[in-house]
């Protein structure tokens, strides 16, 4: 499938967040832990969700969609085996081990598909998993296989690197397990917190402590419970970026500014503007003196450097570097997440776009890929007119960068493999031509 897009145009109006991706799908996973039924709100219709649904199913989870609600009820566990078919399309199978070892004992999940970023290894997750009491043997290239034949046992687990997948790995195994467990240096992402809060509800006992710690008290069982997916911050600063890019004002409805802190001060370092009202948050580029209004003089340069939350999130910087390419003078993007995620800039440069992608980390800011020979900072030198072109989608948020390139740019666009954008944004054609966007799927 592709969109076909003609760019140039301001974008306006109101925007409503879905539910986010990376909370939803590790929501669904959660249900696992119960054979009592969870139901989910404000549930995203997406590619990955899609994905989950069928992994679940062919555990034995009965998964039924009304609107924007799932309901998920898994009575028993028909297949602790996650086939390589389902498992290959995205990473989340590998948070079903906790939930399948401590209903069942055993679970096996095949190596992960997910977006080629950057090497993605789950060293932490299985370590915090076998500190647990987990037997995992790993079938090189093929699965891992995970048994704990006297179940899973609280213990102490400190993550060398506060990942979010294994943070998570680690909270869902944890709950049932027997004894205390205590997370050191976790991840703390909403999307993290979201599962935490459902967990509670469900019946588990988790409580957070300075300085990234988790104590987590055993229960002998979780019960159902209904929880609301929280908006999804990632579509919050893409509509953003694609504001003040396009020099409109975009409303993006349901915004919470608690998990937008850190990308709201950049909005305002960048010299433009936002309104935090009870309906969420408007973005826009604001007037330039002497009339020339949506002139890219008004923006200023920026030097940006992802990082785990509450830093800026490396989910951001794709649409932030396509704004960029339109403010005058030299922005960099640092990327200390992932090794090797600007392979869309090379997108944008056939757009017009002048970045070069090197391995030098700034001087004061050395980062653990630094001396590595990484592709992990941007430098874009602004402002340049962006000319549209035909492109591929190469990942999810590679993705909505074509999209949003294509919408800056003069000119028709050809974007193609649009259904990796839908693993992650729903009917987002649909939505921008809500904001006066000319973008059709054919
Ligand atoms: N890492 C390890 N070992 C591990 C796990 C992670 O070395 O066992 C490294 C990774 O290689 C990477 C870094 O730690 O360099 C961060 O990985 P993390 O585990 O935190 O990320 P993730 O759980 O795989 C989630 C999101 C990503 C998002 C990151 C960072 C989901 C499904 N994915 O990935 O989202 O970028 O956290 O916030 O929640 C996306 O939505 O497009 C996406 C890639």
């Amino acid at each position: 499938m592709k969109f076909l897009i003609r760019g140039g145009k301001k974008l306006e109006g109101e925007i409503k967040l879905q539910g986010a991706k990376n909370a939803a799908t590790k929501l669904m996973v959660a249900s696992l832990l119960t054979e009592e039924p969870c139901r989910l709100d404000n549930f995203p219709r997406i590619g990955d969700t899609d994905i989950t649904a069928e992994f679940l199913k062919h555990i034995g989870s009965k998964v039924v969609r009304n609107g924007s609600t799932v309901t998920i009820e898994t009575t028993t566990v028909k297949n602790s085996r996650v086939t390589l078919e389902q498992s290959r399309r995205n990473r989340i199978p590998i948070l079903a081990l906790g939930p399948l070892l401590a209903r069942v004992g055993e679970a096996e999940v095949p190596f992960l598909g997910g977006d080629k970023i950057g090497a993605r290894p789950v060293n932490l997750h299985i370590k915090a998993l076998e500190a647990l009491g987990a037997e995992i043997e790993i079938e090189e290239g093929k699965c891992y296989r995970a048994r704990a034949k006297h179940g899973l046992r609280g213990a102490e687990i400190r993550f060398d690197f506060p990942s979010v997948g294994a943070t998570e790995n680690a909270i869902l195994a944890a709950v049932l397990a027997k004894g205390k467990t205590v997370l050191r240096n976790a991840a703390l992402e909403p999307e993290i917190m979201s599962v935490v809060k459902m967990l509670q509800k469900m019946g588990a006992i988790i409580e957070l402590g300075a300085n990234r710690d988790f104590y987590i008290e055993g229960v002998p069982r979780l019960r159902g419970a209904r929880h609301k997916v929280l908006p999804d911050r990632n579509e919050a600063v893409s509509f953003a970026c694609l504001a003040i890019a396009t020099g409109g004002r975009i409303l993006v409805k349901d915004a919470i500014q608690d998990h937008l802190i850190t990308f709201l001060n950049t909005v305002r370092r960048l010299g433009a503007e936002y309104e935090i009202s009870p309906e969420g948050i408007a973005f826009w580029r604001p007037s330039v003196a002497r009339g020339s209004a949506g002139t890219s003089n008004s923006l200023r340069p920026l030097e940006v450097e992802t990082a785990i939350h509450p830093g800026f999130m490396t989910d951001w910087q794709q649409p932030l570097a396509v704004l960029l390419t339109q403010v005058e003078g030299t922005s960099t993007i640092h990327e200390t997440i992932y090794d090797n995620r600007f392979g869309y800039t090379d997108d944008l440069k056939r757009m017009g776009a002048k970045i070069e992608v090197g391995d030098s980390c700034p001087p004061s800011a050395p980062c653990r890929f630094s001396e590595k020979n990484f592709p992990h900072v941007a430098t874009i030198h602004g402002s340049t007119p962006l000319r549209g072109a035909k492109m591929v989608v190469r990942d999810l948020r590679a993705g909505i960068v074509n999209v949003i390139a294509a919408l800056v740019a003069n000119g028709d666009s050809e974007i193609d493999g649009v259904e990796e954008i839908d693993r992650g944004y729903e009917r987002i054609d649909e939505r921008l031509r809500n904001l006066g966007a000319h973008i059709e799927r054919v």
